[in-house]
């Protein structure tokens, strides 16, 4: 079987959140279960320094009116799969972010160059960019929203096409004319296609189109089914019916893994937790917090959105100085959050430590050191950040919607006598339900013996990938009606050294 997995973002070529980390470990994932899977992602700056082995594979001149494209072969570092970047200078080629200018703007020919991605992935999905075709393209997010359109679009035999939805808050929405100009045709730009309140939604244009929708936990699966979550796209999620379904992410267990993550000071697993203390210690020296090793020390490594509660975080600060605790922030995004969050944070030096950026070994650092992390958030579609602080013995605090319900289970007297809690979770959208969950933290902290177990419960869940890879097999051979995919080679096939030509 051949799926083609395409992305705007994929770690460590890229990365600005858990889209990175899924589109690079799902793929990986899939090889491992003999899939010919291969990734397709923009060539930024940053990807073109990471890919292992890039060379020119083909000439993409004028897809989509663009002079100046070609699609570059490689590998992930760190691992056999095969990668694509679609390397057009004038779109990709710029200091700043995957989506956004350095100064956070939105780069103001977003519609074309995410288009542009969709376009080679369709020409590549249908074998007329590379010598191989797909069986099933994989697009995900409103950037590869179009990808589905553009297939089902196409009269000849085609892929069939799977749209995983990550965060429905972002609809890739353009003007009408925009996507007109991207050559959408008219009936695909009325409510029946990707037209959404008055404009082009790139988002719509995967959730109407492709063979099967999945988001990445079953409880987001059923919320946005409903209008509070559904923002504007329950309806059609309902109209799609069975072939739309929650696929739980998981952790790429070889990257995240306290026994070996080569960015810790010290190591540490559920069997020997000696490292623990010592990582704990040097993340209070790295972040200036006095060194203290039975003060409770919380951690937060997110995005400064609504959605993350970072707001709601701003006001709850103060608690979490008086009370004595330590909390140490990594974060990036609003920069009015970021300011107010700098602000607090210098009146408390010895308990509040904010580091305003994105900064991967750090978080790492930073599951490892802390007691517990915070993940709060008004909705999520699955969070990898409390998967990974289980894995690193911190104790998730979480708020109870999509993932983070799946996720980690509350310690309360039930799940406490049964020795399955692993987590502490609250329901308010308010400082006051972050705080109470927080307070039930700090009181457990203070008992070792029971602590201790609990840190054992939640770095013995299993979060692997192998599960739920297991699932999105199953959903391309539902699709296909095959039984059983072709083994492939361990190594990446190499790929013919003439382009071949593109019919357009
Ligand atoms: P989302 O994708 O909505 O941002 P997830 O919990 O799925 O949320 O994934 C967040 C990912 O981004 C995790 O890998 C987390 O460690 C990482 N991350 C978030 N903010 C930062 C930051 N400022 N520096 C480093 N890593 C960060
Ligand atoms: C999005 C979601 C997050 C999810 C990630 C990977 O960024 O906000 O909940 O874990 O995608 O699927």
């Amino acid at each position: 079987m051949r799926v083609l997995f395409v992305a705007s973002e994929a770690y460590p070529l890229a990365k600005t959140g858990g889209l990175g980390d899924v589109c690079r470990a799902l793929p990986n994932a899939l090889m491992e279960k003999g899939v010919d899977v291969r990734l397709l992602l923009p060539a930024y700056p940053s990807a073109l320094e990471t890919l292992v082995g890039g060379r020119v594979e083909a000439s993409l001149d004028g897809v989509l009116g663009v002079p100046d494209g070609r699609l570059i072969s490689g590998r992930l570092p760190n691992s056999h799969l095969p990668t694509w970047l679609v390397d057009a200078p004038s779109l990709y080629r710029r200091p700043g972010g995957p989506y956004t200018d350095e100064a956070g703007a939105d780069w103001a020919d977003n519609a074309l160059r995410f288009a542009y991605l969709s376009q080679v992935g369709a020409l590549i999905g249908l074998g007329l960019a590379a010598y191989w075709k797909a069986d099933v393209v994989h697009a995900n997010d409103w950037q590869t929203g179009l990808l589905p359109m553009m297939l089902r679009a196409d009269g000849r035999r085609r892929p069939r096409t799977v749209f995983t939805i990550h965060n429905l808050a972002f609809q890739g929405l353009f003007p009408l004319e925009t996507a007109r100009g991207l050559g959408v045709r008219d009936e695909d730009l009325t409510s029946d296609g990707c037209e959404f309140y008055g404009q082009a939604s790139f988002l719509k244009a995967g959730v109407r189109f492709a063979d099967r929708v999945t988001t990445v936990s079953p409880t987001y699966a059923r919320e946005i089914l409903t209008p509070d979550f559904g923002v504007g796209f329950d309806g059609l999620l309902r109209e799609r019916g069975a072939d739309f379904r929650g696929i739980l992410n998981g952790v790429e267990e070889a990257l995240w893994n306290p026994a070996t993550d080569p960015r810790l000071p010290a190591l540490f697993s559920a069997r020997d937790m000696s490292g623990k203390p010592a990582c704990k210690a040097a993340l209070q020296r790295e972040l200036g917090l006095p060194v203290a090793p039975d003060v409770p020390l919380v951690g937060f490594a997110s995005r400064l959105t609504q959605q993350k509660m970072a707001d709601v975080l701003v006001e709850a600060l103060p608690w979490f100085a008086k009370v004595g605790a330590q909390l140490a922030i990594v974060a990036q995004g609003d920069p009015a959050i970021a300011a107010a969050l700098a602000e607090v944070g210098r009146l408390y030096p010895d308990n509040l430590a904010v580091h305003i950026g994105y900064e991967e070994p750090l978080a790492h650092r930073l599951y490892a050191g802390a007691d517990m992390m915070l993940a709060p958030a008004r909705f999520e579609p699955c969070g990898l950040t409390q998967l990974y602080a289980m894995r690193y013995g911190a104790l998730p605090i979480v708020r109870r919607t999509g993932g983070l319900a799946d996720t980690v289970i509350d310690a309360d007297a039930e799940t406490l006598a049964a020795r399955t809690a692993t987590g502490f979770i609250f329901d308010e959208v308010t400082a006051g339900g972050m705080i109470g969950a927080a307070e039930r933290a700090f009181a457990l902290h203070r008992q070792p013996l029971a602590w201790r177990r609990l840190q054992l419960q939640a770095m013995g869940r299993d979060f692997g990938w192998d599960a739920s890879a297991t699932e999105y097999l199953r959903l391309y051979r539902d699709l296909l009606d095959l039984t059983e995919p072709r083994p492939r080679p361990a190594e990446p096939v190499d790929v013919a050294e003439e382009p071949p030509t593109i019919a357009l």
